[in-house]
């Protein structure tokens, strides 16, 4: 009991905490879509990039997408004062996360799952990076993480129509369960794909109570 009250009043926290990505007055909207190469779609030729540690969160499963049609994008918003204001950090280097590494370390490593399995299955035909899906839009979240108490922002591509990679996390569901994982804990559809552009501070996750769907978009994209 004292438990799940302590849960909730975490959860009320995070909540209240979590800040709604302002309407730009200055109508940002005027300035047309953000256009994107239509070959950044092509993730088919460039190479899986296996991520594999001995440490927790070194381990995860990605789908490696071309730095070269992301980093523009980067420029343009990081240099736009309603979009980024010069305030973030790159990673110089852009991919859709598929399997976290918490869904490594908390779930699927928990029955015997190794992370070569994981990349085999991707891997097998070159099946994930060939995967096809979309861009929905330009995202961006913003919270107040605790306990630091720091305000974040993140902006990503937010990534619609891909049930390619769904039917992947659905074969990584359906061999953790053929291990004897229990079904509760992992979901092949709970994911929100999308391609971080750049953060202040640090990235924000699902576990700071932030979601990166389509609740996310502040821009159009197009892609051309
Ligand atoms: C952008 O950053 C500048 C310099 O840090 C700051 O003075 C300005 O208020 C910021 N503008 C917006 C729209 O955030
Ligand atoms: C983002 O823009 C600021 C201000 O122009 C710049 O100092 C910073 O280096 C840029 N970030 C990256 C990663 O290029």
């Amino acid at each position: 009991m004292r438990i799940a009250t302590t849960l909730f009043a975490t959860l009320a926290l995070v909540a209240s905490t979590v800040i709604a990505a302002p309407e730009n007055k200055h109508g940002h909207k005027n300035n047309g879509p953000i256009v994107i190469n239509k070959k950044v779609l092509k993730t088919s030729s460039v190479p899986f990039i296996p991520h594999t540690g001995t440490a927790l969160f070194t381990n995860w499963v990605g789908l490696n997408v071309d730095y070269k049609y992301i980093q523009p994008i980067f420029q343009k918003v990081n240099t736009t004062a309603s979009l980024g204001n010069g305030t973030l950090i790159s990673r110089g280097e852009s991919h859709i996360t598929i399997i976290t590494p918490p869904e490594y370390d908390t779930i699927l490593s928990k029955v015997g799952m190794t992370i070569h399995e994981l990349n085999a299955l991707a891997t097998k035909n070159n099946r994930l990076q060939r995967a096809h899906f979309d861009i929905e839009c330009l995202g961006r979240v913003q919270t107040v993480t605790q306990p630091d108490n720091v305000f974040q922002q993140s902006v990503q591509l937010i990534v619609k129509n891909y049930k390619d990679i769904v039917a992947y996390r659905t074969d990584v569901f359906k061999l953790f369960v053929k291990k004897g994982g229990n079904p509760a804990l992992f979901a092949a559809e709970n994911f929100q794909p999308h391609i971080t552009l750049g953060f202040k501070n640090r990235d924000l996750f699902v576990e700071d109570g932030i979601f990166k769907g389509k609740n996310a978009c502040i821009h159009k994209v197009q892609l051309k």
